[in-house]
């Protein structure tokens, strides 16, 4: 029997709670389909960082990259600044193993209704390539002259050739096996350095694929885009920090951030990649019980699809539509009033 290693990072509020429901379906769904999963769960959080000053230890990266993949519940705590829950782990993992795609796929699922009344899944389907180990979120950068008048503050972004050329070429492969389409996000207008160097490294990759349609869009145009044509959407590539904001954005018209899944995704495989949900640790009802665990679970069925287990990662996947389509286990986010764990074990009860 295949057995694949993976490390679980439940992380701060109520990741810890969906993660345990992820856990619920996989191995579930692992035991129906014939592979072992080998689970080994680390303490690393802000209540760590609050006990010993640090989010992992310092050997934390070592550790996890002797695993097939990792599953991430959500840091940030009240108390910890987020830059450091944020720098202190996500962002670590993220650069040491190369996990330069942030892959934010976002459907309308059977018995959610979008706050955009009348869309049929069909025209809601979309998948958000963010590049996620460099551009807009740089450590560069300083403050200066501290409580005076003249205080300032420099935020450098970095963008290289490398870092661009690898997300756009995914973001064009990944148009050839869905829709064909390509749409880049860019500000070229206002970022007058970056984004046209990013522009012009996506005109280049495009002349590559001349049977894709490919085309780029201000991203405050698209995001007015994809609250009114959804439908003219599907892979919308984007810097790290436009396609941070796309997404939550993507996820809010396809009825929230309970059911948006992440991957951060290492296309060449010589790292683990990690699965998260794109929703945080929603202090505000962290402890009731009553979180979505949907996101985090699709973000385990993205995991299982990236070791190998396609047939299982559908099994979750229709699993999930089969729940949510007969409403009565929804959690509040979604109208009803179920627990988190009663719909983790409706979906598990639920794999065929
Ligand atoms: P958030 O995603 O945690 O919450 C935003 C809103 O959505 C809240 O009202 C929350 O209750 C709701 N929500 C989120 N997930 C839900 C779910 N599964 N079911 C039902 N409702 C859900 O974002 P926020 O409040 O901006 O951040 C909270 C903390 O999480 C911060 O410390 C932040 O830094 C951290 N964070 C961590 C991320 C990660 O680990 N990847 C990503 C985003 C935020
Ligand atoms: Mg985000």
């Amino acid at each position: 029997m295949k057995i694949h290693r993976i490390a679980s990072i439940p992380g701060d509020g109520i990741g810890v709670d969906v993660t345990a429901e992820a856990r619920k379906v996989l191995d579930r769904a692992a035991e129906r389909h014939g592979f072992g999963l080998e689970w080994t769960e680390f303490d690393w959080s802000c209540e760590r960082y609050t006990r010993t000053g640090s989010m992992m230890p310092p050997d934390g990266i070592e550790r996890l990259s002797a695993f097939d993949g990792i599953l991430l519940g959500a840091v940030g705590f009240p108390g910890v600044p987020d830059h450091v829950s944020l720098w202190g782990l996500l962002i670590p993992v993220r650069r040491a193993f190369a996990q330069y795609v942030n892959l934010r796929p976002v459907r309308l699922l059977p018995g959610v209704e979008s706050p955009l009344a009348g869309r049929t899944a069909e025209e809601l389907e979309m998948v958000i390539v963010r590049e996620n180990s460099e551009g807009e979120y740089s450590a560069i950068g300083g403050r200066h002259n501290a409580g005076q008048p003249g205080e300032f503050a420099i935020q450098e972004s970095v963008f290289t050739r490398v870092g661009v050329e690898r997300v756009v070429r995914f973001a064009f492969e990944l148009a050839g096996e869905r829709s064909g389409r390509v749409c880049s996000a860019t500000k070229s207008n206002g970022l007058i350095h970056s984004m046209p160097f990013w522009d012009e490294i996506f005109a280049e990759v495009a002349a590559g694929y001349p049977d894709i349609y490919s085309e780029q869009c201000h991203v405050d145009a698209l995001a007015a885009r994809m609250v009114q044509h959804p439908e003219r959407l599907d892979v919308v590539v984007g810097s790290n920090l436009f396609g941070d904001v796309l997404s939550d954005l993507a996820a809010a018209v396809t009825g929230g951030l309970g059911l948006a899944p992440s991957g951060n995704v290492n296309p060449p495989g010589d790292h683990p990649s990690m699965f998260e949900a794109v929703h945080g640790s929603a202090p505000d009802i962290a402890g009731k019980g009553i979180a979505n665990p949907v996101a985090q679970v699709l973000a385990g069925a993205m995991m299982l699809e990236h070791l190998g287990e396609a047939e299982a990662a559908r099994a979750v996947d229709r699993a999930v539509s089969d729940v949510l389509a007969e409403r009565s286990a929804v959690t509040p986010d979604l109208g009803g009033s179920g627990t988190t764990a009663a719909l983790g074990s409706a979906i598990a009860a639920a794999l065929r």
